[in-house]
């Protein structure tokens, strides 16, 4: 199969590059390097001996997008394209609808245009909002509470329209839980722009020195030790998902949603211990109050993708400290050099 791969230079994208060209898929990337740089493609190519085609096009430029369909013949589409940071998401909604809803219609039409009906979505657990209960299941309400989750939604919408005017639509859409890690290799990893939003690789900062202390954001809620709890799942084991996602609609049309987690929920505090361990140091942390917005827990049940996709994480804890600990040091700033 022919894959094209939207978003294919980010952090999820390029691991997912990996697994599809070492499962010998054919893949072509499209992004805008927006988030992201050539570098990380180049290193796809290093560490698989493959090559492929990179096409640096923003889904909002329907010609070019259009030009990258007619060069090719692709059996399906993962779309990772999109803007993704929740925080800037508020401060600049337009540019966030505007970017992954347009660039995603832009890529639909196209699709259909050039007769492409398989794709799979880079959805997220954020569309559970605030769940009455976890563990979390797919056919749980729906919700969200900021600009950013709201375009996953309105997208998720937007595909299940879609399947139901046209049956040859073959759609998936993963709910990701919290991707942490990176390839073992230690040459593709998470390489966020400026101070991170995000936990792991914020505390992994810390841990290089690079930043001075963790703010764990409030020890007051409803959980084990009063911090936050989270399904932290390995980027090696989410790429994977993909693989059994694509395998999934090679042959079947309609829409199937999945989780992508593994089931286990960490708190703040157990992720500080669990990452010092793979450092070898302790990680400075100070409790701070919480941050607008956050949850007390959110986790996967992951048993409809275990189920129907064949699909279980296998990295634990310490495989996710470790190869996030790996690509970091050895990689101080990133693809930066
Ligand atoms: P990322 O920012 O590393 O990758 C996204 C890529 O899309 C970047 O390379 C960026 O340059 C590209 N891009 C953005 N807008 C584009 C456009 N208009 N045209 C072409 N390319 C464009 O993010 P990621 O962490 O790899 O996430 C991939 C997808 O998964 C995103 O859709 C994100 O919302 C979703 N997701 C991520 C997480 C997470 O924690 N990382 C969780 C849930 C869902
Ligand atoms: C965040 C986004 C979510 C997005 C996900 C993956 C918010 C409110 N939610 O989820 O929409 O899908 O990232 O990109 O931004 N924490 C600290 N200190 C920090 C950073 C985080 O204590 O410096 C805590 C948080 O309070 C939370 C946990 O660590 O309890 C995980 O936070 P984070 O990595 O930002 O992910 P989420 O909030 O789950």
């Amino acid at each position: 199969m022919n894959i094209l791969v939207t978003g294919g230079a980010g952090y999820i994208g390029s691991h997912t590059c990996v697994q599809l060209l070492d499962a010998g898929y054919d893949i072509a990337v499209l992004d805008n390097l927006d988030n992201s740089c050539e570098e990380s493609l180049n290193r796809v190519k290093q560490i698989t001996g493959k090559d492929f085609k990179f096409y640096e096009v923003d889904l909002l430029d329907y010609e070019a997008t259009d030009k990258v369909f007619a060069e090719n013949k692709f059996d399906a589409v993962i779309h990772f394209a999109g803007l993704k940071a929740v925080g800037e998401s508020c401060r600049i909604p337009l540019r966030y609808y505007h970017n992954n809803i347009t660039g995603t219609l832009n890529l639909l039409d196209i699709m259909n245009k050039h007769n492409v009906k398989k794709i799979v979505f880079s959805s997220s657990a954020t569309v559970y909002g605030d769940p009455h209960t976890v563990p979390i299941k797919e056919d749980f309400p729906l919700s969200c509470t900021n600009p950013y989750g709201q375009t996953k939604l309105d997208i998720e919408y937007i595909l299940k329209d879609l399947s139901k005017s046209d049956p040859e639509w073959g759609v998936i859409l993963l709910r990701y839980f919290n991707p942490v890690g990176a390839h073992e290799s230690g040459m593709i990893g998470e390489d966020p722009n400026g101070i991170p939003n995000n936990l792991i690789p914020y505390i992994s900062q810390v841990a290089i020195g690079k930043l001075e202390c963790l703010s764990v954001f409030g020890d007051d809620y409803d959980t084990k030790d009063g911090t936050g709890v989270r399904d932290y799942i390995h980027v090696v084991d989410l790429a994977d998902g993909h693989i059994k996602a694509l395998e999934k609609i090679k042959d079947n049309t309609g829409v199937f949603i999945y989780n992508l987690g593994t089931g286990v929920g960490y708190s703040v505090l157990d992720m500080v211990k669990a990452f010092s361990k793979a450092c070898g140091k302790d990680v400075k942390y100070k409790i701070v109050d919480r941050r607008p917005g956050d949850i007390a827990s959110c986790y996967a049940d992951p048993a409809k993708a275990k189920a129907e996709l064949g699909f279980e994480a296998t990295h634990n804890l310490d495989d996710m400290c470790r190869d996030t600990w790996n690509w970091q040091s050895k990689n101080p700033n990133g693809y930066k050099g």
